[in-house]
């Protein structure tokens, strides 16, 4: 199959992001999460039908589509990284879900079974060295006539609670030129671009790319200091100050102070709510 374009990257969201992602797990997964619901919203899956989720982290929105399918649908989650697919099938197991599975396979480059009726993806499309092979592979996998819809983050000015991190830290600390470490890929921001994606919709298959912008407030800390941690420890400026390394930490008391900065102007008496944007796109397989 040559070479495995996305080992790094599986690489990293199996240890470092899978142990970043599990210390933030509710921000990840109920604060990010608005978006999913509002994907769900707007492409409510049949009831009956067995529906994909790629990329499915935890397994939280799988369990949530099994759910909506009803007892005589059925829903798969699928993740590149093992850990994440052993927490949501241990999550799944003990919630009683008897309608969602959860298998380890790399969406770009493994058989994803099927065929389904919809595949949905929460932030879990961003991250492939080949996106058209990925998204290929996923057509293959769906009905025809099926639906995929998926949320992916708008351009990263629209992002401020992410775009402002990066640029302070940015300010602070260099970007190593050279560093062992390894990263996630493509990265958050690579299907911002409505132009690109709909382009790669069409190159894999799929036909009738729409695009809906959605702006929520999302909740990204229960206090400033909760957001600020995960300011540092995930999203492209997290990703700098890990792959700065020694650099990193002594610039940590201005990275924090400059971080509080950015963040209190979305402090609320519930929590750091900050604007966010992004696309809810969907596509058609051939009937
Ligand atoms: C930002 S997380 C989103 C997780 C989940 N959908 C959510 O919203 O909480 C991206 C997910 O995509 C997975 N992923 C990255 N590359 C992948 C690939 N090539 N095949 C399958 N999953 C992949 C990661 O392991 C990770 O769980």
């Amino acid at each position: 199959m040559g070479t495995n374009g996305n080992a790094e990257a599986i690489e990293a969201w199996n240890t470092v992001l899978f142990e970043k992602f599990s210390r933030f797990r509710e921000i990840v997964t109920t604060g990010l999460g608005a978006h999913g619901q509002a994907l769900i919203a707007r492409h409510p899956p049949r009831s009956g039908a067995r529906v994909l989720d790629v990329g499915c982290g935890f397994g939280d929105l799988t369990t949530e589509l099994a759910a909506r399918v009803g007892g005589a649908g059925q829903a798969v989650g699928v993740d590149a990284a093992a850990r994440f697919v052993d927490a949501a099938r241990g999550e799944a197991s003990a919630a009683g879900v008897r309608n969602a599975t959860f298998e380890v396979r790399d969406v770009e480059r493994e058989p994803l079974g099927g065929p389904f009726q919809h595949a949905f993806s929460r932030f879990g499309t961003m991250f492939f060295a080949s996106p058209v092979a990925a998204l290929r592979n996923v057509a293959r996998a769906l009905a025809p006539d099926g639906e995929l819809a998926m949320v992916v983050w708008r351009r990263r000015e629209d992002n401020p609670w992410v775009h402002l991190a990066e640029e302070r830290v940015r300010a602070l600390v260099a970007e190593p030129e050279e560093h062992r470490a390894v990263t996630c890929g493509p990265g958050p921001f690579s299907m911002a671009g409505a132009d690109l994606v709909s382009d790669q919709l069409l190159a894999a298959g799929f036909r009738d790319p729409r695009f809906e912008r959605v702006d929520l407030p999302i909740r990204i800390g229960r206090d400033l200091d909760q957001a600020v941690e995960f300011g540092m420890a995930l999203g492209p400026a997290g990703e700098l100050l890990r792959l700065a390394g020694a650099e990193a930490d002594a610039k940590r008391p201005a990275v924090i102070a400059a971080l509080r900065d950015v963040f209190a102007a979305y402090l609320r008496d519930d929590g750091v709510w900050a604007p966010s944007s992004t696309w809810v796109i969907s596509a058609r397989t051939p009937g």
